[in-house]
C-alpha cells in the first residue's frame, strides 16, 4: 500500500491531508496520506528512514522546503532556480528526488479559470519576493512574459530575484508600486498581506486597466480586499485556492498512478 504524506513543523494546519484524502477515496485507491510533524533537527534523520517505512514520496512546507534540497539526491532544474522544493519522490532504486509544482500549480490555476489569458500580451507585475513569489516569477518567464516586474517592501529580496532570474526582471521600489500596473497584463500579490489577522495589501490600483488578470497567492479568506478591488475595476480575478490545489496533482499521480482532477467538489472538499 503506498504512503505519502507532508512534512512540515508546525504541520496541523495544512490543508493537503484533506486534499489528498479527498482523492484517494474519489478514486477508490489504496493508499495513505498523512501529516507528519517534523522538527528542523530531525529533517534528514526522517528522510532517510520514510523510504524503508513504504513511503513513496512526500510534500514538504515550512519550514523544510529550502533545506531539503541539500538532502535530496535529484534536483530538478527548476527546484534549484527557485531554491526550494515542494514535491518529493523517493524512488526504487532509493534516491530522493525534489522537484517543485508551485509554478506549475500557479499557472495551471490561472488556466483554469481564465483560459482567455495569455501572458505574452505584456509584462507581468508580481507584488512580494519572498519563497513563494520566486515560483510564480519562474513561471511567468517560462510562460512567455515579455517584461516581469517586480516589488517587496524589502527591495534587496526583489533585486536577488532580479540577479537570479534575468534582464526581463525590472524591481520597482515598493513606494512606486502602485507604477507598474500600468499596461501590465498580469497582476500577482504573491505576499501574505490580506491573508486572516494581517493588514489588506496597500498598493494604489489606479493604473490597472480592465481586462487585466489578477491573481492573489492568498486564499484564506477567497476573497481578499485586493480581489475586490481589482473586480471593480473590470479586471478578470482567479483567487489563491486552485494554486494549491493544482501544485498537489504531479505529486498524487507519481504516487498513486492516477491523474487526478481539480473541480468544485475539491474545491469544496477542501476549504
Ligand atoms: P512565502 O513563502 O509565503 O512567500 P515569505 O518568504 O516570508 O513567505 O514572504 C512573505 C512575503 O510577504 C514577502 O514578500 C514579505 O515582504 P518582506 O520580504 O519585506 O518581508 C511580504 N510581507 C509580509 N508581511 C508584509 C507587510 N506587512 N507589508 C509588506 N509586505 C509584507
Amino acid at each position: 500500500v503506498p504512503i505519502a504524506g507532508v512534512i512540515g513543523w508546525p504541520i496541523a494546519h495544512s490543508r493537503s491531508p484533506r486534499l489528498h484524502g479527498h482523492w484517494l477515496q474519489r478514486y477508490g485507491i489504496t493508499g495513505h496520506y498523512v501529516p507528519l510533524p517534523v522538527m528542523p533537527e530531525h529533517l534528514a534523520e526522517v528522510l532517510r528512514a520514510m523510504p524503508r517505512m513504504g513511503f513513496v514520496g512526500a510534500n514538504v512546507t515550512i519550514p523544510h522546503k529550502e533545506s531539503v534540497l541539500a538532502l535530496a539526491d535529484v534536483v530538478t532544474d527548476r527546484a534549484a532556480l527557485i531554491g526550494a522544493a515542494n514535491t518529493l519522490i523517493f524512488r526504487p532504486d532509493g534516491k530522493i528526488h525534489a522537484d517543485n509544482t508551485d509554478g506549475y500549480g500557479f499557472i495551471a490555476n490561472i488556466r483554469q479559470h481564465a483560459p482567455d489569458w495569455i501572458p505574452g500580451l505584456g509584462p507581468a507585475a508580481v507584488i512580494g519576493a519572498g519563497g513563494a513569489a520566486r515560483a510564480v516569477v519562474a513561471s511567468l518567464l517560462e510562460s512567455g512574459v515579455p517584461e516581469l516586474r517586480i516589488t517587496n517592501r524589502t527591495r534587496i529580496r526583489a533585486e536577488q530575484i532580479k540577479a537570479e532570474f534575468g534582464a526581463k526582471v525590472v524591481v520597482y521600489d515598493w513606494a512606486q508600486a502602485g507604477n507598474m500596473l500600468e499596461g501590465a497584463v498580469t497582476v500577482v500579490n504573491a505576499t501574505s498581506m490580506g491573508m486572516e489577522g494581517k493588514p489588506p495589501l496597500r498598493v494604489p490600483l489606479d493604473a490597472l486597466a480592465s481586462g487585466t488578470l489578477a491573481t492573489d497567492l492568498v486564499y484564506t479568506p477567497l476573497m481578499t480586499s485586493f480581489l475586490q478591488e481589482a473586480q471593480a475595476r473590470g479586471c478578470k480575478i482567479v483567487d489563491g485556492l486552485g494554486m494549491l490545489l493544482h501544485q498537489a496533482t504531479p505529486g498524487f499521480e507519481r504516487w498513486f498512478g492516477h491523474r487526478p482532477e481539480v473541480d468544485d467538489e475539491l474545491r469544496r472538499a477542501v476549504l
